[in-house]
Order: C-alpha cells, then structure tokens, then sequence
C-alpha cells in the first residue's frame, strides 16, 4: 500500500501537480503522452487536409475533450459540429443499439469528413455512424479516434487517424466516463475494483 502512495506522488509529478483522482488505479497514459500525441495528430491531419474543406465531426459526450484539444492543433481552416448518439444503459458494455439523440447543423454534402472519437471498442457505435454519414455523400469521410481497443472488435473500421492502442480493460478520463464520471481527468487510467463492485 506504501508503494501505491509513492507513485500516486509521482504521477500527480507528472500530471502537472493534479493529485490522482482517489478512484483510478493506475495511470495508462499520461497527459504529457496524450498532449504530444494530439499534437502529432493535428500535424498530420494539416498535412493531409490542405486546400480542402474540412469539417470534423465529434461525438457528444466522450469526443468533447480530444477535439477540443486536437482543432487546436490543426493550423487550417475547419468546421467543428457535433452529434449526439446513444448506446443505451449507463454499463461498461455496448448494446449495439445506437440511436441518434442530436443530429448535425452542418451540411457534410460534398465536404471532407473527419469523425472524432474517444475510443473504439467493438465497433458498433462508429459503424453505425459512419453508414449514416456517408448516406449524406460527403466528399471523403475518415476517422480519427484517441484511443483503439481491438481485443473486442466486431465491426472491423478503418482508421486512418490512431492516438493509442489499449488493453481490453475499462478506461476513464480524457473524456471518457463511468457512470458519467471522470471525463475531466487530464490523463486515460483505469478505475479500482470496488468502484465497479459498490
Ligand atoms: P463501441 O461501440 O463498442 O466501439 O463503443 C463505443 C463507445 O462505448 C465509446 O464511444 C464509449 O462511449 C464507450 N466505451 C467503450 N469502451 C470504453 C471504455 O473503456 N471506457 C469508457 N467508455 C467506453
Ligand atoms: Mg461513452
């Protein structure tokens, strides 16, 4: 128990000073890693999208914290618009049954797409999405996802855009929630047992 205290000090070290939120067990990646990453991240989109107009799509309420971080990093002219999708129930498990709570304000018609998303896990919610976008024939549509978890996939995707691979383990933070909670963590780490077990 002594060491975990040590390292707690350590990460808050690292984290900037924030003292490690009481429920997470360990840290997977450091904000330091995540704020390089993004950076890469809108060098290359940049790159790649010069000269074209850019719209990127985020995905209420998990995607909030990486685009906002990552259309910081993007030195070309963009348009930021949001949906709102349901996988229902408030459990760490995907239903597959996705329903679309806030659709988007912008045209995509014609207009080059980039979807901003938290994580991939089994690849239902983002397949569903990516059939409904393309239904409204935008010019080109890609996806950009912080993190990839491909232990439990079942709608394979191409992902142009990749933060980090993780484990087939529950994460938080960075925009990620349990039970809503948590999103607000500068870093991505994975929760105590008895958080779950209460
Ligand atoms: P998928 O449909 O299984 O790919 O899951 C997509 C959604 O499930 C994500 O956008 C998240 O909202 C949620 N999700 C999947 N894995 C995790 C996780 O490890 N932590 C938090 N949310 C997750
Ligand atoms: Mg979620």
């Amino acid at each position: 128990m002594r060491k975990i205290g040590i390292n707690q000090r350590k990460i808050a070290f690292f984290t900037g000073g924030i003292m490690l939120n009481d429920d997470i067990e360990k840290v997977l990646i450091t904000e330091a890693e995540i704020k390089y990453k993004v950076h890469e991240l809108g060098e290359i989109i940049s790159s790649d999208y010069e000269g074209k107009d850019l719209v990127l799509v985020s995905v209420l309420r998990g995607g909030v914290v990486f685009v906002a971080d990552l259309m910081r990093s993007i030195s070309i002219p963009l348009t930021i618009d949001f949906m709102a999708i349901s996988s229902y129930g408030p459990s760490t498990e995907t239903s597959g049954v996705v329903k679309v709570l806030k659709d988007l304000e912008e045209n995509i018609y014609n207009r080059h797409v980039v979807v901003v998303e938290d994580i991939i896990d089994t690849g239902l919610t983002l397949g569903y999405l990516l059939r409904n976008l393309e239904s409204r024939k935008p010019a080109s549509i890609n996806i950009c996802v912080l993190l990839n978890k491909p232990a439990r996939r079942i709608v394979d995707l191409p992902i142009k855009y990749k933060g980090f691979d993780v484990p087939d383990l529950f994460v938080v933070g960075y925009g990620l929630d349990y039970q809503q909670n948590y999103r607000h963590l500068p870093y991505v780490g994975i929760l105590k047992k008895e958080v779950y077990e209460i």
